[in-house]
């Protein structure tokens, strides 16, 4: 497995993400400098071997220093030589939780020191790509000001997904790899060092690539968490955790899939929130605590709020809303946030109406008639008959629920600034200064 295009790559910080990097670039072909400041990691991998236990490592440090392919050394000047500069430091935690960007402000400072500067001036472009963990718009206000008036110092973000105790084999079959920046022969450059290994990389933003390492890793642990209290509550009440969560596993349409994993609008309806209620009420009456699947409900109504005063921050006179049931194709209206947001804009005396493709009063009975009724006695005066009736009334519109395309296109051509609340995977336009929420493809 070689590279056919061998670049000249410096790794800088030979921690367990560089040096497992480093070794494994140099042996898919590429010439790798690694440098750290720890002199004692610079000799053991001088010496061809790992400076620190990892499976696999050994063996490719070995390989890769005997055939010339990986040095190391304490000083950055290799800089001069390299293509690509793979910045692999550490970021820990300040005492405070913030994020300490001590050394990676160093590392950057040789770079540019090695790199820029006009009597140091680079026949060749340098792309520095910050594999460190760091919160999206460090590249942006940490990294690129540190090369202010180097036009050959291109900076990309390469965040980096291995698992300590298998991070050689999580190389050559990553999860996932991610290039962002906004020069696209750069990130493309950077994805080509992962030519061999067949994997297609995701080319992103560089805020989105940023992100996607806190967000990984968050779901990571929302993902052990919520597997914790679920085997914790069922261990309570006598039921096998491990068949429970493994049948759950089983359904790849709805629970291990890119289901519910859009940020859109709040939930409702008449299930999720009485079950939640239920399995809470329940643990609680266990004397068990389950912070996770406790916060669900408080952690939707938060987000309905933020909707609410998204709403209540436009520039509107006339509130067009669409979408009234707790989402689409349904007219059940029980739970729905769209009722609590239309109860909120009404109490704060602002002119709204609504329209809902499924929802005639005349054609809801029982339970959901009841509840509109009661939650919003004059539902009859605000809710429209045709999205031509709404459309021709509102100077705003708040889409609520995801739409057909033909409405997305009839609401597109009237003109009339939206406010997305939903993931509509359609255009839509936010009042200056505020983004759509929910917006997004
Ligand atoms: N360890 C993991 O499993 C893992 C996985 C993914 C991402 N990350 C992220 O990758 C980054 C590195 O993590 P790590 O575990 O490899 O850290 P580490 O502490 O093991 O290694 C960092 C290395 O950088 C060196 N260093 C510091 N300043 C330097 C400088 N100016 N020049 C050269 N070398 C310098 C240190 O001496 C150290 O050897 C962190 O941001 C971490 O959050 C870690």
């Amino acid at each position: 497995m070689q590279t056919e295009n061998p670049v000249c790559v410096a790794v800088l910080g030979l921690g367990y993400v560089g040096c497992v990097t480093a070794a494994c670039l140099a042996s898919l072909g590429h010439r790798v400098f690694g440098v750290d400041r720890d002199q004692h990691k610079v000799n053991e991998v001088r010496s061809g071997r790992a400076p620190f236990y990892e499976p696999g490592l050994e063996e490719l440090v070995r390989e890769t220093t005997a055939a010339g392919r990986l040095s190391a050394d304490t000083s950055a000047e290799v800089i001069a030589e390299a293509d690509i500069a793979l910045v692999c430091v550490g970021t820990p935690s300040e005492k405070n939780g913030n994020l300490g960007l001590e050394q990676l402000r160093r590392a950057v400072g040789e770079i540019a020191a090695q790199a820029a500067g006009p009597e140091r001036s680079r026949a060749k472009p340098l792309i520095v790509a910050i594999r460190s963990t760091v919160l999206p718009g460090t590249c942006e206000e940490v990294v690129r000001p540190a090369f202010a008036g180097s036009a050959s110092v291109i900076v990309v973000s390469h965040p980096e997904f291995l698992r300590e105790g298998s991070a050689v084999r999580d190389f050559f079959e990553p999860s996932l790899v991610v290039i962002g920046g906004s020069d696209d022969a750069a990130i493309r450059r950077v994805a080509d060092l992962y030519q061999p290994l067949g994997v297609k990389a995701s080319l992103v933003s560089l805020g989105t690539a940023e992100m996607i390492k806190y967000a990984s890793n968050a779901f990571h642990a929302v993902k052990i968490s919520f597997a914790n209290e679920i085997g914790a509550l069922c261990e309570q009440v006598g039921v096998d955790g491990a068949e429970v969560m493994a049948t759950l596993c089983e359904d790849v349409k709805l629970n291990i899939s890119s289901a519910y994993l859009k940020p859109g609008f709040a939930f409702g309806g008449s299930c999720l929130p009485k079950d939640l209620r239920a399995l809470v009420y329940r643990a609680a009456h266990l004397d068990l605590k389950l912070p996770l699947v406790e916060s669900a409900l408080p952690s939707n109504e938060q987000h309905l709020r933020r909707a609410i005063e998204a709403v209540l921050d436009l520039p509107a006179r006339r509130i067009g809303v669409i979408g009234l049931a707790f989402k689409e194709n349904t007219d059940d209206l029980r739970e729905s946030p769209v009722v609590t947001l239309l109860e909120q804009l009404i109490g704060k005396g602002r002119d709204v109406r609504v329209f809902d493709a499924r929802i005639r009063l005349d054609g809801i009975y029982g339970s959901n008639r009841n509840f509109i009724v009661e939650t919003i006695p004059h539902i009859g005066r605000i809710l429209t008959s045709s999205l031509d009736q709404i459309l021709g009334w509102a100077d705003h519109l708040v889409l609520a629920q995801k739409q057909t395309a033909a409405v997305m296109e009839q609401i597109q051509i009237c003109g009339l600034p939206v406010l997305g609340l939903v993931n509509a995977g359609s255009p839509q336009s936010a009042p200056p200064g505020r983004a759509a929420l929910g917006a997004g493809s």
